[in-house]
């Protein structure tokens, strides 16, 4: 089984590998691709249940499909993210969302969207077990504070504000940090300075790792960000499975005597 430590000394060895799965059968195939880390993000919010943003997406939500992804697979490092206001609120509360992530679904790790509210948390968490990945730059739950998935630290004082919070982070104990959307000479900096692997998404060659989203990836998405690449058609390949599948009903060629039976016992009723 992979371990965060593991992939705390990943950090300028070897390039990490992360990818997003919502469920058990994308985790099987992501997990046989060999990546690194699965990553249950919120972003099932937007990309799977259809809304805009991640802001409705809730913690029960996140422990079933981090559960399901987690009975899936089996040596995959498996992160669970934690949604809109499940940390910060309350820090009893806090710990107490994050911990169902490892006891009730078995997660190896959770994510927090981070800022100034959640460097405290990270060092409690930590000291009670709960290994922690730390994401700033663009954090989609600040959209509506944001005005939009803009760029983030494009200015000295923003780039500083987000140096200033990785730091604080790898001091409380989080084991990777997630950049998102941030110029790649940040990403670059960041990498150089920090102990702890940082994983890149919009943040340039530099880092230690790339996370993208499952659908991105596949070609299954309608719209993708542009920082993001696809590496298959999927959506083709579906679009022959299905229409064919309709076609072959609607021409009467399926279902054929192979997938049907009969059974002796009704002869004599038809
Ligand atoms: O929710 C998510 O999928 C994420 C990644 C894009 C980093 O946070």
């Amino acid at each position: 089984m992979s371990s965060v430590t593991e992939i705390r000394s990943m950090a300028g060895s070897e390039p990490i590998t992360m990818l997003t799965a919502y469920d058990a059968p994308t985790a099987r195939f992501v997990e046989d691709a060999g990546v690194d880390i699965i990553l249950v993000g919120d972003s099932i919010g937007n990309v799977v249940l259809g809304h805009e943003t991640t802001l409705p997406v809730s913690v029960d939500s996140m422990a079933e499909h981090t559960a399901a992804v987690s009975r899936a697979t089996s040596d995959v490092l498996v992160v669970a993210d934690m949604p809109f206001l499940s940390v910060g609120v309350d820090k009893s509360e806090s710990i107490r969302n994050c911990g169902r992530m490892l006891e009730e679904a078995g997660a190896d790790a959770v994510k927090l969207e981070c800022g100034p509210h959640t460097v405290e948390l990270t060092e409690r968490l930590v000291d009670l077990g709960i290994p922690v990945m730390a994401h700033l730059g663009l954090t989609p739950q600040r959209v509506k504070q944001l005005g939009g998935f803009t760029r983030q630290g494009t200015t000295n004082e923003a780039a500083a504000e987000i140096e200033a919070l990785a730091s604080a982070h790898e001091e409380a104990g989080a084991f990777a940090l997630v950049l998102e959307h941030v110029p790649e000479n940040l990403g670059a900096h960041l990498t150089e300075t920090l102990s702890i692997p940082t994983i890149g998404i919009g943040a340039g060659r530099d880092c230690d790792g790339q996370v993208l989203v499952f659908h991105d990836v596949v070609g299954l998405s309608e719209r993708t960000p542009p920082f993001a690449k696809p590496f298959g058609d999927v959506a083709s390949e579906l679009d022959d499975a299905l229409s064919s599948y309709v076609g072959a009903v609607k021409d009467g060629t399926f279902p054929e005597a192979q997938h049907s039976h009969t059974e002796s016992d009704l002869d004599e009723l038809y």
